[in-house]
């Protein structure tokens, strides 16, 4: 696959994100089998991915979409809020929270604590990337596809500056690229 010029290396190509997700997918089918969970996609970055894993789940889901974001910057520290809700009334229901990446951990922490709030059965998370070395936050991901190092990664919904988000392939971006701006 021709790769776009600012990405340095591709790390896991169309085929091997199709494979592996298929592989969690059968996983979450064997856990929900016989329940109607509501699949939580966080905008953005997680919407290509959460869009082919539920194509390949069996059991019968709703979806919906929260988005969350740091007041000012982005630091561990900052505070998270609400930017977009939900529409669907999670009081007991077993949710699956869908992310792209969990880094800090602190928009799944987050996300966790608030559907468990509101009255959520169970609450358990699939990510497509994980990179463990930037944890801050006591959690780990229910499912996953993928560990990675601590990469500037892009692409399948990752954005960098609001671009590269469709890029058919997890690449890594060129340190040029966010080192020049
Ligand atoms: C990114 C990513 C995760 C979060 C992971 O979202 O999509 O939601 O950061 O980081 P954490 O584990 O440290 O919380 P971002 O705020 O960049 O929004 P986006 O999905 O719209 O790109």
């Amino acid at each position: 696959m021709e790769k776009h010029v600012d990405c340095e290396r591709i790390l896991f190509d169309t085929q091997l994100l199709a494979e592996r997700i298929k592989e969690v997918a059968e996983c979450i089918n064997k856990d929900y089998e016989g329940k109607e969970p509501l699949v939580v996609c966080t905008l953005k970055g997680a919407l290509i991915f959460c869009s082919d894993l539920i194509r390949s789940l069996t059991c019968p889901i709703s979806l919906d979409f929260m988005k969350v974001s740091s007041y000012g910057n982005s630091a561990v520290s900052g505070e998270l809020h609400i930017r977009q809700g939900l529409s669907t009334n999670v009081t007991d229901r077993d949710v699956i929270i869908v992310e792209d990446i969990m880094d800090s951990g602190k928009t799944i922490y987050f996300l966790k604590s608030f559907l468990l709030r509101e009255g959520a059965k169970s609450v358990k998370t699939v990510v497509l990337l994980d990179k463990p070395e930037r944890r801050r936050f006591p959690l780990e991901p229910d499912y996953k596809c993928f560990e990675i190092e601590d990469e500037f990664v892009i692409g399948y919904g990752l954005d960098y500056a609001e671009r590269y988000r469709n890029l058919p392939y997890v690449g890594i971006l060129k340190r040029s690229i966010y080192e020049k701006e």
